[in-house]
Formats: structure tokens, C-alpha cells, sequence
């Protein structure tokens, strides 16, 4: 597999480019609460990027950015992205700006990694036109734009879930035809190591627990051929992720209960489920109000491209590719989740990880008779991202 690694880094820094060029130029910020903050900061930076660091430090960058400097302060904080926080932590740097370029540094580089990684995973399925198509396609990223840009958890989320795909597709013979399921664990270390990414995933972005319906499904599979080796495989992976999302929980017990009441008093008492309702208004149709109109508005070309591509992969490539099947049943739920349950705006970002968008755009763009649509995507891409770069650089809606 030769990867076209040149061409596609071309046109990453090319796009990341233009959104730093709009950032430095756009001007005033609409929410002036940052300027709070950024009075008290020192830059060690030329007063060009501490203008274009300043300008990032908007909406949930604001959280990042104190969270990568002082210690957790409330329990809503804990909920949100601790494995990503925890990682910056990591590097013996202490200045907010240093941090702040940093973390945007480390986040652009995810992304780039998981256009290599889609590119990798693509061309196990399909042609090097596809499959650098498809990367160039998350590299542009249609709907998520700025926010890969900038040094939200986004970009490592997604690199994570990527090679958990990648991994897990490497590691299972889907063609084994003496099996009932026609699948068998090929490569059992690379197999685990799927977990494991899963279970770091999941410390980044609490839906990577989804990822775990891979193993779920594999387990039905495995008892189904009486495979015991497999299932006893299956367990192992599965319960790494199920672990870290058990420990995480009880961790949160043993931090705040029983003295903080209320969640703590709960059948299963769990931070995630209680910060989500209380302080993100998570709940069915809870985010179905009058004012939100506007964030569904937002939201809606993303929900489009989703419904369709998840819906158009099902019909034409599942049958050509059951292994393909779980990335459907995920990503149905996640949309499913997104628009019923969540604050519906942030699919926009939340979707960025699918590679069955990338596909379904990547398929018709080679397809005379489709073609047009996937021209009609790439435009709406390209100007969504102007727009988006622009807003969020004046502290505007979406966040
Ligand atoms: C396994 O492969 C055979 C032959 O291609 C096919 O007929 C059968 O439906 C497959 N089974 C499953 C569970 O996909």
C-alpha cells in the first residue's frame, strides 16, 4: 500500500492555511468574556500567533485551555474529556499560551493521522482513488471544520476511534469460511490492542463507549461457531473497555459520595448520566424548545449528509462488505442520539469520526450519474468552513 502521503499533506496545510488566515482577520469577538483572561496572560509569542491564540480562546477552548492549567474544581469538569486533558498535562510546560499551541499543535496532527489512517482502513475495501478521496474528504471535513482546527478533543477522539477500526480490521478474518460467521480472530495481540484504544478513546469522548458494540456483536458471532478461544478473546477486549468505563464511574463514587447526595443516591449512581441532564440538558427531546431552532438550522445540511451516507452505504456497501455492518449500527445510534437526546448542534463535530461519510461522498464523486451530489457536499464543505472559521473566530455561535 503506497500512500499519497505528500498530496494530502499538501492540501491539509493549504486548508489549515485559510482558516488561520481567516482567523487572524476576523475581526472583534462578539462574547468579549475572554478578554477577562487574556488580560492577565504573558505570551512568549510574537504578537502575531498570541492574535490568533487569542482568538481561539472561544467557547468550550476557554474550558480546555483552564483545564490544562489548574486542577478539576468541579464535577461537570470531570465529565468532560479527562483523557485529553490528562494528556497535555503530560508535557512539562506551564505557560497558558505555550499549552494552548501545544494542544492545537497535537490536535492538528490527529487529524492529520486519521486521514492516513481512513486512507489505510479505506483501502482494505476499496481502489487508491477511493481511498484518497475519502482522506481528502476528512481533511476538508465538511461540516466539523474550525473545530479541527483548533484544540478541541475532536481531532484525538476521532484519531482513536480510526484506529480502533483500522486495528480491528486487521485483525479479523472475515473470510473464513469453516466458521458459521464466516469471521475468526486472525491476530490476537492486535485484536486486544483494539480494545485498548477503544478503552483510551472512550476517556476522551464518553460515546467511544458505543465502540464497545463491536465486541458485542463479535461475541454473538463466536457463540454462535462455539469458538471458545474467540469468545474468551472477545471477553478479555470487550471488558477492557467495559473496565475503564466501570473504574471511571467508581472513581467519581469515591470522589464526591455519599457526601454530595442527589446522583450518589441513585440505583446506579453515575456522574456521567447526572452532568449530562444537569448541566448539558441531555435528555429526550429535552433540546426540542422554541430557541433552538437556530442550532437545528445549524445542524441540519450535517444531519443530511449523515442520515444519507449511513443510509446509502447500508443499501449498497453492507451487502458487499458485512464487515462494514458495525460502523453503520454505530453510527446510526450516534445519529439517533444526536438529534432525540443531545444538544443536536454538536453532530456537526461528533460525526467528523465517520468514515461512512467519507465513503458515500468519496463513491459518487467516481460516479458520472451521482457525481453532482458529492460536488453539491464538497461546495457546502468549502463554504461551511469559511462561514463556521469566521464565526467562531468572532465568538459566535456554533460551538
Ligand atoms: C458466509 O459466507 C457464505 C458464502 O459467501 C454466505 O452464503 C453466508 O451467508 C455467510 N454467512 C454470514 C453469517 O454472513
Amino acid at each position: 500500500m503506497s500512500i499519497p502521503i505528500w498530496g494530502l499533506l499538501r492540501l491539509f496545510i493549504v486548508l489549515k492555511v485559510i482558516q488561520i488566515l481567516i482567523i487572524y482577520f476576523t475581526p472583534g469577538q462578539f462574547d468579549t468574556s475572554s478578554q477577562l483572561i487574556i488580560s492577565q496572560l504573558e505570551s512568549p509569542f510574537p504578537k502575531v500567533v498570541t492574535t490568533i491564540l487569542d482568538k481561539l480562546i472561544v467557547w468550550d477552548s476557554v474550558y480546555f485551555n483552564d483545564m490544562f492549567i489548574n486542577p478539576a474544581k468541579y464535577e461537570n469538569q470531570l465529565v468532560f474529556c479527562p483523557g485529553w486533558i490528562a494528556f497535555i498535562k503530560l508535557f512539562p510546560v506551564e505557560n497558558y499560551y505555550s499549552l494552548q499551541l501545544l494542544s492545537i499543535a497535537i490536535s492538528n496532527i490527529c487529524h492529520f493521522a486519521s486521514a492516513i489512517l481512513l486512507y489505510a482502513i479505506t483501502r482494505g475495501m476499496y481502489d487508491g482513488k477511493i481511498s484518497e478521496l475519502s482522506s481528502a474528504f476528512i481533511i476538508l471535513s465538511p461540516t466539523a471544520g474550525v473545530f479541527l482546527t483548533t484544540n478541541y478533543s475532536e481531532n484525538i477522539s476521532n484519531f482513536l476511534t480510526l484506529l480502533c477500526f483500522y486495528l480491528y480490521f486487521i485483525s479479523v478474518n472475515f473470510q473464513d469460511y469453516s466458521k458459521t460467521s464466516n469471521k475468526s480472530i486472525a491476530h490476537p495481540v492486535t485484536y486486544i490492542l483494539s480494545g485498548v484504544i477503544a478503552s483510551m478513546g472512550f476517556t476522551v469522548r464518553a460515546n467511544g463507549l458505543l465502540l464497545g458494540i463491536i465486541y458485542l456483536i463479535d461475541l454473538y458471532h463466536f457463540v454462535i461457531d462455539q469458538n471458545m478461544n474467540e469468545i474468551i478473546l472477545t471477553l478479555t477486549t470487550g471488558s477492557t473497555l467495559f473496565i475503564t468505563f466501570a473504574s471511571t464511574n467508581i472513581y467519581h463514587y469515591i470522589k464526591f459520595c455519599p457526601a454530595r447526595g442527589e446522583w450518589c443516591n441513585s440505583y446506579f449512581p453515575s456522574l456521567f448520566k447526572y452532568a449530562q441532564g444537569r448541566y448539558w440538558n441531555v435528555g429526550l427531546f429535552k433540546y426540542w424548545t422554541p430557541n433552538n431552532i437556530p442550532n437545528f438550522l445549524i445542524v441540519a445540511p450535517a444531519i443530511y449528509i449523515n442520515i444519507y451516507s449511513t443510509w446509502y452505504i447500508y443499501k449498497n456497501e453492507v451487502p458487499k462488505n458485512k464487515k462494514i455492518l458495525v460502523l453503520v449500527i454505530i453510527h446510526a445510534i450516534i445519529l439517533f442520539s444526536g438529534i432525540f437526546f443531545w444538544n443536536a448542534q454538536i453532530l456537526n463535530r461528533v460525526t467528523s469520526y465517520s468514515p461512512l461519510v467519507y465513503w458515500t461522498i468519496s463513491l459518487h464523486f467516481v460516479d458520472h450519474n451521482k457525481r453532482k451530489w458529492a460536488e453539491y457536499v464538497a461546495g457546502f464543505g468549502i463554504l461551511w468552513n469559511v462561514i463556521q472559521t469566521t464565526l467562531f473566530a468572532g465568538f459566535l455561535p456554533p460551538a
